[in-house]
């Protein structure tokens, strides 16, 4: 498979371990299939400048992820659910109503959290919002990274097993492409 994948990192500090899985994945991905990393800084959603035309960083998103043979979201979990920056680009992305570029597009979402539940219950409320659009989610077992902080090393998610797993789904995704 020849595929570019754009991914997201649902938090936005230099040191994230969101930023550090899809590092660690990046560096791990198959010949041919390459991955960009986009913060998600974008003002608050505001439907005053989404409309006639949205700021130019998320007209930059929505260019990126129309681009993408697919996207993978890497969300941590704050108070039992996902980031307010994370729903916010998501919200954005959402845009404009029925010609979203998220409409259809491959997702593969991954939680992770330094506690051992790893950010499942963000991860529900990801799918949710993404069946709204609806993305095309992929199926089957789910990616989430508990533990997370002992799994990095030098800025990347480096565990083995992990990464396997995780390459797992993002082989799911494409087929589905
Ligand atoms: C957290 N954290 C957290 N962890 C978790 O597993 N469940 C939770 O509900 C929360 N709640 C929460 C709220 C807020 C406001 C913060 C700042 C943090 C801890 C969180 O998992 C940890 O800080 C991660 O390192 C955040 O992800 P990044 O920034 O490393 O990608």
């Amino acid at each position: 498979v020849r595929a570019k994948l754009l991914g997201l990192p649902g938090s936005l500090r230099s040191n994230s371990n969101s930023l550090a899985v899809l590092r660690g994945l990046q560096d791990a991905l198959p010949a041919g299939v390459s991955m960009d990393i986009r913060d998600l800084r974008l003002p608050l959603y505001d439907q005053d400048i989404d409309n006639p035309d949205a700021p130019a960083e998320v007209h930059a998103l929505r260019q990126a992820i129309a681009e993408a043979d697919g996207v993978v979201i890497v969300t941590p979990e704050y108070n039992y659910g996902m980031p307010g920056v994370l729903k916010n680009a998501l919200d954005w992305a959402s845009r404009p109503y029925g010609k979203s570029a998220l409409i259809g597009k491959p997702v593969l979402v991954i939680s992770s959290s330094p506690a051992f539940t790893g950010g499942v219950r963000a991860h529900q409320q990801v799918n949710d919002t993404l069946l709204a659009l609806p993305a095309r989610l992929t199926a089957g077992p789910q990616v989430v990274i508990g533990g997370v902080a002992d799994k990095i090393k030098d800025g990347k998610l480096a565990d083995e097993a992990v990464l396997k797993f995780s390459l797992g789904a993002i082989d799911r995704m494409l087929a589905t492409k």
